[in-house]
């Protein structure tokens, strides 16, 4: 199967292809999704996943960096996109010396922003200096902490026109790609057919041009707590943990390791 490219994004969203995307953290997984899905993301959500915090806050640039180069390794397909983490684009400066060294350094097809019209100029300096933005618009976890709580976002008259003037306004921008989170169903539609910008979403409803979930959400790795958008795919904790209690249990009673599993002379 070839690469994923962004012409072949807005390709599928033209044909009404959906696109799917999944987030990964490490090769390993990366080279398990590679082959099932179109997009993969190296979310800041491995702060709370991977490093057990209870928000995306506290991710570092060279965190995200050496996840991001571990996904490379494990991908020959998908588009990857990589996630900017809190305050590391607080200045469209900062952004491009960021955003630079993310992209240069990893070998990402894109990088992710949070925020919705005031990052317009650093999303057009970005763009012209080459670097493919996918802009994070809705709900916006980087933001939780300040908003008191994960808001959904797009509810009222107000709400609506507040996701749909920043989706315009980033497009005109230049953002290559946008996800909307957490959104209503009928504003996100309204973004994903007011333009030819592929529209992936979370917790935004079946209409519009594709789908992401957090691996660990999705496998029942990560329960902590459980959004209403994420569905289970598998109990993954309950499986590992399976297994582990079934090693511990062989090693214990002398069932592991047998002679099938020793060097011979
Ligand atoms: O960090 C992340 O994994 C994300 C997804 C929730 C889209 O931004």
């Amino acid at each position: 199967m070839s690469k994923i490219t962004l012409s072949k994004l807005y390709e599928m969203k033209k044909s009404g292809e959906k696109i799917v995307m999944i987030t990964a953290y490490d090769a390993l997984f990366a080279k398990i999704f590679d082959d099932e899905v179109d997009m993969v993301l190296v979310g800041d959500s491995l702060n709370m996943s991977f490093g057990g915090h209870s928000e995306t806050l506290g991710a570092s640039v060279e965190q995200m960096i050496y996840h991001a180069r571990a996904v490379r390794r494990g991908l020959k397909r998908a588009y990857m996109v990589v996630d900017m983490p809190f305050c590391s684009c607080a200045t469209p400066e900062l952004a491009l010396q960021n955003c630079a060294k993310v992209y240069e350094s990893t070998g990402c097809d894109a990088v992710k922003i949070e925020g919705g019209a005031h990052m317009a100029d650093t999303v057009a300096l970005l763009n012209r200096n080459g670097i493919a933005v996918m802009s994070h618009i809705g709900l916006k976890p980087q933001f939780s902490r300040f908003m008191g709580g994960y808001k959904v976002s797009g509810r009222g008259e107000e709400g609506a026109r507040e996701v749909l003037s920043d989706a315009r306004t980033l497009t005109e921008a230049g953002a290559v790609l946008l996800l909307v989170e957490g959104t209503i169903r009928s504003v996100a539609n309204q973004v994903a057919l007011g333009t030819d910008v592929p529209v992936i979403g979370i917790g935004a409803g079946a209409g519009i041009d594709g789908q992401v979930l957090v691996w660990s959400d999705m496998c029942g790795f990560f329960t902590e707590f459980r959004p209403k958008f994420v569905k289970r795919y598998l109990d993954g904790a309950e499986l590992v943990k399976g297994a582990v209690r079934e090693y511990a249990r062989e090693v214990k009673e002398g069932g592991f390791p047998i002679e099938e599993f020793e060097y011979k002379q």
